[in-house]
Order: C-alpha cells, then structure tokens, then sequence
C-alpha cells in the first residue's frame, strides 16, 4: 500500500509597505529597511510526499519557469534531513511574476514549511530560515507573514503587531523587471547623507508613527524613469483615492490601499484596466498561520510543527 501524504497551500503574494536602500555591502547585497506584508493574492502549490530509498523531485509546472525555487527548496530540505523519498509537485501560478510580489519566493517557503510535516520530521526554524537564506533575499519572510519589519539583505526579520484590516487594488501591468539591475540603477545615488532621514522614517514608521502617506519606495525614482507607464499607474491609483498608492520592491507592480472594502471596489472599477487589476486585502500573522495550521491540519504532528526556534521551548 503506497504512504503517500499530501497537502494543498496557498503561497501568498507580499507587498513592500515600505522600502528603503541604504547602501552597498561587502558581499554584494544592499543594506535595506523594508517592510513587508502579505497579502491575498496567492499561488496554489500541491505537494505529496512517498517514503522511499531514492530521492526524485518532479514539478509540475504548466509555466515551465526556469530554476525553479520550488525543486531547489525541496532539495534542500531533503538534504538537510538526510532524508530520501519521491517529491512530487503541482504548482498554479497567479502571482505575477517579475512584479515584485514575491511569488517565486513564497512558493520556495511554502516547500519549507509544508515537506517537513509530510515527512513527519522536525526541522527547527534557524535551519528553516538557514535554508530560506540560501534560496533568496524575500523567502524567509513567507515563514512568518503578517506585517514584519525586514533589515540587512531583508532576511533580518521583526514581526510587527498586526494593523487593521485594510484592503486594496494591486496593478500589474505586465512590465517585467529585473531586480539585479534596478539595484545597479539605485547604486549611485545612495548617499551617506540620505541614509540618517531613511533610517528615522522608517523607524517611525515601524513604531506606528509614521503617516501611511509618508510610505516609500526608493526603487520608484529609477523604475519609473525607465518605465514612465508605471508613473501614470501611480498617478491613476491616486487619483481614485489610494492612500498609499506605491510600487512594490523592485516594480513592476503597484498597490494602493483605501478605507473600505467598498472603496477599494469602487476604485478598482473607475480604473477599469480589470485585467490588469487585482483586488485585495492585507492578511495579518494570524490569518496566516491558521491558513497554514488549516493547510496542513491532517499530516501535523503536534510535536513537530509549527517550526520553532530551541531557545523558545
Ligand atoms: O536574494 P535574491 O536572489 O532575491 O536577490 C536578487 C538580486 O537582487 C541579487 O543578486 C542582488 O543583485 C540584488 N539584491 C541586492 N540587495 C538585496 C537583495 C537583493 O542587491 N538586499
């Protein structure tokens, strides 16, 4: 009789609520202060697991993305616990992609916290987030969700309270850019005397301080000069009221909140582009981990899940 266990998730999209660069580092990366936060839209991930003595990972992949994050994750986690058996994956993608939502990386980190509990071994969370690390700037985020306060590479992580629910419009208007080189756009024009006002807003901001208005992207200034579309997306996501209306992470997409469900509704019709167009809502830690408990309810061992860190037990 075969064993195999299987789960079905959501890897939910991220926005940048804000997002600052500070300056280059020695290992390549950028010193940034951002902040992250989940949303609704998401991608659907099925994954099943088969003890066996040979390891073979298949992906299903109707979109056929190259290096994809998910087969890499999988692996890693199979090495990590020296573990074998067959991985076998169904991923459907609707998270756009090159947009700055974080949908590869969301998917990678639902592989990390969904083939664990399918093996029914434990993995503890600096490992998790050791492997999170390797696979991309963004994954160790998805294994928290919620608002979180993300510094150094972004992989530096400190979960804030969760606000209000608040929904909103997401534009994607199908720009594709590549993250590596809107970083190398940005390099010259970080200056030593920026960053101290950076740093304060952003601390401001993540206290609760900080007015929603005063939210930044520093990538902005150079994406939309090379793609004045996405200028006037802003401009249009102002004009039917967003507050704020900003791009997320590197671009190309762009988010704008309002008051009401009923606003963002409103709004997301006198836009009209409704292909283009996404509606949705903030999802808070909480939501997230009983979407994630939810998810996996029927292969979790209370022992082993959800990962944690050995100084908490
Ligand atoms: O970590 P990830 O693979 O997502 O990063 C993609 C690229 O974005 C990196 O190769 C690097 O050029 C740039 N990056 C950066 N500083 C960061 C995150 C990413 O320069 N904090």
């Amino acid at each position: 009789m075969s064993d195999t266990r299987r789960a079905r998730v959501r890897a939910l999209a991220k926005i940048n609520l804000d997002l600052r660069v500070l300056n280059k580092r020695p290992d390549g990366y950028h010193e940034l202060r951002t902040i992250f936060q989940t949303i609704s839209l998401a991608d659907a991930l099925e994954i099943a697991y088969t003890p066996s003595r040979r390891t073979c990972i298949e992906l299903n992949d109707p979109l056929q993305i190259a290096d994809n994050l998910v087969a890499k994750a999988a692996r890693l986690v199979m090495d990590a616990l020296r573990a074998t058996g067959r991985v076998e994956m169904q991923l459907t993608k609707r998270i756009p992609m090159g947009a700055g939502l974080g949908g590869g990386s969301s998917d990678a980190a639902a592989v990390l916290l969904a083939l664990p509990v399918l093996m029914r071994r434990e993995i503890s969370l600096p490992k998790l987030c050791d492997i999170a690390r390797e696979l991309g700037s963004d994954v160790p985020f998805f294994l928290l969700g919620g608002t979180a306060a993300g510094i150094g590479r972004g992989t530096e992580l400190f979960p804030l309270a969760d606000g209000p629910a608040r929904h909103g419009v997401l534009a994607a208007p199908g720009v594709h850019v590549n993250t590596a080189e809107a970083y190398r756009a940005l390099s010259p024009r970080l200056t030593t005397e920026s960053q101290q006002n950076k740093i304060f807003s952003f601390q401001s901001h993540t206290l609760g301080w900080g007015q929603e208005e005063a939210f930044e992207n520093d990538f902005e200034a150079v994406v939309f000069a090379q793609h004045r579309s996405l200028a006037l997306w802003k401009k249009r996501l102002v004009r039917v009221g967003a507050k704020p209306a900003l791009m997320t992470g590197s671009g190309s997409a762009l988010f704008g909140l309002f008051e009401s469900a009923r606003d963002a509704s409103r709004a997301r019709d006198q836009l009209g582009d409704t292909e283009k167009t996404y509606p949705i809502s903030l999802v808070s830690r909480a939501r997230y981990r009983s979407m994630w408990w939810k998810a996996l309810e029927a292969e979790i061992e209370p022992k082993t899940w959800p990962p944690r860190s050995c100084n908490l037990r």
